[in-house]
């Protein structure tokens, strides 16, 4: 069962000076989404400075978890292929100990686990000093907004969205941050519905789509962006870095027809 309450879009005295120029701040009455079913109980508000702590561990944990697949997939690339066999058959020349070279290409993959987990790393801790340092000001305050799903007392979904500063002509974009969602919780629409509340905040609010970035290697959550309308516009190397491991990152767009 799914009960859904309307929502009211009403002029707003928004924060001065915050707002880029070309955006009117309104305060948006959420969209308060709750799904009851066998399979999940969960409701969906906006966020609250006490929600912090466990927005963090949600944010960091979602980002975390996909250092084990940015291992692997460095294990697929040529060049690591390259520089194991490299490795092997210089320690094998110089020393003659295939034993050397095995604990030589040991060490090499244990380098290789360390270096898969600085992009993830770095991305976190750039978020941690920036945006995610202060939601209430980043989000709340900047003409955006962010939402937690909870479930049984506890915050288990997180999702934001802001204006894009520089769209192209004539459009206005709201770009939607952070989705994620406890992985005791997944599979139970709780991130579909954080994505059809960043939607309807965008329709209510005039923009004429919403963008959003991910990486390759986060397939679960392009199909379900895919799934939910969006379509990949472009794609690019975050840094020098991902360019390194392979790991491009992915544009999405999911226009509003209203606009
Ligand atoms: C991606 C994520 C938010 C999905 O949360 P969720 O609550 O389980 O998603 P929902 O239950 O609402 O939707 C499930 C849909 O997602 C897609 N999906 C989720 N995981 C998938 C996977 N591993 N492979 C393929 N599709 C997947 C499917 O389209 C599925 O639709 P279906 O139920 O009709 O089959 C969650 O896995 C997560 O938090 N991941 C870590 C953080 C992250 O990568 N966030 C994305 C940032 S861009």
């Amino acid at each position: 069962m799914s009960t859904i309450y309307s929502p009211r879009t009403t002029k707003s005295n928004g924060p001065q000076g915050i707002c880029p120029g070309r955006y009117t701040c309104l305060s948006w009455m959420p969209r308060f989404e709750t799904q009851k079913s066998p399979m999940a109980f969960y409701h969906i508000r906006q966020y609250q400075n006490r929600d912090y702590k466990r927005v963090l561990d949600l944010f960091i944990s979602g980002m975390e978890e996909h250092i084990p697949a940015t291992f692997r997939h460095m294990l697929t690339l040529p060049r690591t292929h390259l520089l194991l066999l490299g490795v092997l058959l210089a320690v094998v020349l110089v020393s003659g100990s295939w034993l050397l070279a095995a604990m030589s290409i040991f060490f090499v993959l244990l380098l290789l686990k360390l270096l898969a987990r600085q992009p993830w790393k770095e991305y976190v801790a750039k978020c941690l000093h920036t945006d995610m340092a202060d939601i209430t000001k980043s989000y709340m305050n900047a003409c955006g907004s962010f939402w937690v799903a909870k479930s049984g007392g506890e915050v288990v979904g997180i999702v934001g969205c802001l204006p894009v500063k520089d769209p192209p002509l004539g459009r206005k974009q709201l770009e939607l941050f952070h989705l994620s969602v406890s992985s005791q919780h997944r599979g139970q629409g709780i991130a579909k519905a954080l994505i059809r509340t960043v939607l309807q905040f965008a329709r209510d609010q005039g923009y004429s789509d919403v963008v959003l970035e991910t990486s390759v290697l986060q397939q679960g959550a392009e199909a379900l962006y895919v799934s939910m309308g969006f379509r990949r516009t472009g794609q690019y190397f975050m840094s020098v870095f991902w360019k390194f491991v392979d790991i491009l990152t992915i544009q999405l767009k999911h226009p509003l027809p209203s606009a």
